[in-house]
């Protein structure tokens, strides 16, 4: 279970730019399953996204990962558990250009020092997973659209994370892809993961994959089913 109490977000907290991204957020979220977050641009969704991930911290409120609470931990153990529990695809992909799709799968693994050998092997094999065994040395800029996200989601799983979070993934691609996506993550929720994403597509929402909804609207949760 993921459980964020009153979770709030100010960007330029005292400025006179002051915003208020989420202004009180109680929410369940169970594990081994699928939560989509969905609401108009500006409404929190990444925002929220970053706080459950530990990629920020709350302005004030709590988040807890399984009984923890993550949001008032130090920022060395913060980053350490962000790094063994969650995978990120982010709507960009942000993949390192220059170097290859197995490169850019093996980075975020790198921080917790397994032999090389060992990484690359694992590398590949969540290249396999995704179907991009082929393409792990292409560089990344030559990839397509659809093969940007598989290495992206592939580099997300480098750490065997038990949550993944994805911002808005299949913004980026077209209807076949985005229907590529669901199996995907249809094959990552059969694996025990728990899978959290924004999206703006109406296929992802109907989705038979998808086990629950959050409505967002002006930083709070409109709705949830
Ligand atoms: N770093 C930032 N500094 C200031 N305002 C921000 C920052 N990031 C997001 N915001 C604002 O917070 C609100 C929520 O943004 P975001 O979480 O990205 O919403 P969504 O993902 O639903 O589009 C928006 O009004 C946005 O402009
Ligand atoms: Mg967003």
């Amino acid at each position: 279970m993921i459980e964020l109490s009153e979770v709030r977000k100010a960007y330029n907290q005292g400025k006179p730019n002051e915003f208020w991204a989420l202004r009180g957020i109680d929410l369940r979220l169970s594990l081994k399953a699928v939560t989509v977050f969905m609401g108009p641009s500006g409404s929190g969704k990444t925002t929220l996204l970053t706080m459950i991930g530990g990629l920020a911290r709350p302005t004030s409120g709590r988040v807890r990962l399984m009984e923890r609470d993550i949001s008032s931990l130090p920022e060395k153990f913060l980053t350490d558990i962000r790094r063994r529990t969650f995978g990120f695809v982010f709507q960009s992909f942000n993949l390192l250009k220059g170097m290859t799709a197995l490169e850019n799968v093996m980075i975020p693994a790198y921080p917790l020092g397994l032999p090389h050998e060992a990484l690359r092997k694992r590398a590949l094999e969540m290249l396999d997973l995704l179907g991009m065994a082929a393409k792990a040395e292409s560089k990344a800029e030559w990839l397509s659209g659809g093969e940007a996200q598989r290495v992206a989601i592939a580099r997300a799983l480098i750490n065997d994370p038990d949550v993944i979070i994805a911002d808005e993934p299949t913004a980026n691609l077209d209807g076949q892809l985005a229907e590529q996506f669901l199996e995907i993550m249809a094959e990552l929720k059969a694996r025990g993961k728990t899978l959290l994403m924004t999206s703006h597509d109406p296929r992802i929402r109907k989705a038979a994959v998808v086990d629950g909804i959050v409505w967002m609207q002006d930083g709070q949760i409109a709705s949830s089913d």
